[in-house]
């Protein structure tokens, strides 16, 4: 199981999700109508000018100038497709309809009496007006489409805003229960050595000239009162965790300390191993932070087994890092508590703070690294920290 931190995330509230709703498509349609009836001056001018410049050039031109006709004849699409991309389909049919009412009377006065070439003239006024009408309906449909894309965007920024917004509601949220927590797991841990100490307190006034029992309660006050040291010692290394100095570390040396330290706290019957192999690099890391985490883990182990076994303490070079476990025998741990090890206070000590583990798992993702716990085949747990190689920009 790796532990990460976890984050409750909450649904948007209804308030938010309305807030800022980005408008209909009936609004795109009302907004490219709108955009059409803002004429553009200079783009009907435009229009106008080529119309007329190319009648003019019908009427000025001697009959038999017939290839310069054909020019002008076809020239006249150029303002009608324009039109019809500027304005949609309105605007073509109205600019194919002004070409042929200024077209018509120059076909009448000039070319009557070719029959068949005014007839091809006429054929060619539909053609301005099945082009203008066609193109305006493209112009329009793309219009459309781009006015949507727009809106899409417009959603989407919409959107992602009020994901961050959200997104911030939930990190702060987060912060205020966790700090919630910590305080009432705080409490509690404090509680329970004050009242030893204030009942301790109520039987010296009455304890007179016993010294035994005098003796038993100065010692049960001592005892709370170290308690409470350490509970304080260990919040302070979790809520207030050094920055590390980065040095390489010597694992084995880790090892062989960690193991000398804690065999003299640790029952009888319970024996260190130290496996590693030679020519582990060096891991890039805080010496004395490293050595508080594979000592409370060894504690941790040691203290799983009050009938005494064996703690295996391994280095492992990985294929992309280092790997360090502590393996032990004990009674292993609880799939109910498996989710909860890691929380700050989380015991199931008499004497135990709860803090241990939090601790384990600040310094490790301060370096980079990762802790996994497995429940070994035969008895007792894994706890496995990884430590990924290139971290030199950690360092
Ligand atoms: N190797 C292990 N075997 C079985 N249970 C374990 C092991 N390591 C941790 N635990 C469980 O996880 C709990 C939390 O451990 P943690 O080290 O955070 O606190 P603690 O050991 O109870 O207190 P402290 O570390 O202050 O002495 C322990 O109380 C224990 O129930
Ligand atoms: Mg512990």
């Amino acid at each position: 199981m790796t532990t990460q931190p976890h984050a409750r995330l909450k649904s948007p509230s209804p308030r938010s999700r309305s807030h800022g709703d980005a408008s209909s498509p009936d609004e795109v349609t009302l907004s490219i109508d709108a955009e059409r009836t803002a004429w553009n001056w200079k783009a009907v001018a435009l229009v106008l000018v080529g119309i007329a410049l190319t009648s003019a050039g019908h009427y000025l031109t001697p009959r038999d100038f017939r290839l310069w006709h054909g020019v002008f004849q076809r020239l006249y699409y150029l303002p009608v497709v324009y039109a019809a991309i500027a304005f949609g389909w309105v605007g073509g049919l109205a600019a194919a309809l002004l070409a042929g009412i200024l077209y018509i009377p120059h076909i009448v006065t000039t070319w009557q009496h070719e029959h068949h070439y005014a007839m091809e003239q006429y054929a060619e006024i539909f053609m301005f007006l099945a082009v203008g009408i066609v193109t305006g309906v493209l112009s329009d449909r793309e219009r459309k489409r781009s006015a949507e894309l727009q809106l899409t965007a417009q959603k989407l920024g919409q959107v992602y805003r009020e994901l961050q917004d959200t997104f911030e509601q939930v990190k702060r949220a987060d912060r205020l229960s966790a700090i919630g927590q910590l305080a009432a797991g705080l409490a509690h841990e404090i509680r329970n050595p004050l009242a030893s100490i204030d009942g301790a307190a109520e039987v010296l006034d009455v304890a007179g000239d016993r010294p035994e029992l005098r003796k038993e309660t100065a010692s049960i006050i001592r005892k709370e009162c170290s308690r409470l040291n350490r509970l304080l010692t260990s919040l302070l290394d979790f809520a207030r965790p050094r920055r590390p100095e980065w040095r390489e570390v010597d694992l084995s040396r880790v090892l062989d300390s960690v193991i000398d330290l804690v065999s003299h706290s640790a029952g009888k019957g319970i024996r260190f191993h130290k496996e590693t192999v030679r020519g582990i690099p060096r891991l890039l890391g805080d010496e004395e932070q490293l050595t508080q985490v594979v000592m409370n883990l060894t504690l941790n182990a040691a203290q799983a087994m009050p009938e005494g076994g064996d703690v295996w303490l391994t280095t492992k070079q990985e294929d992309d890092g280092i790997e360090i476990q502590i393996r032990d025998q004990g009674a292993g741990i609880p799939e109910e508590n498996m989710d909860k090890i890691f929380d700050p206070f989380f015991t199931t000590k008499d004497t135990g703070t709860g803090l241990g583990l939090s601790v384990v798992h600040q310094i490790v993702s301060q370096h980079g690294g990762t802790v996994t716990v497995t429940r070994n085949q035969n008895k007792g747990m894994t706890f496995s920290l990884f430590f990924p190689q290139s971290r030199g920009d950690l360092a």
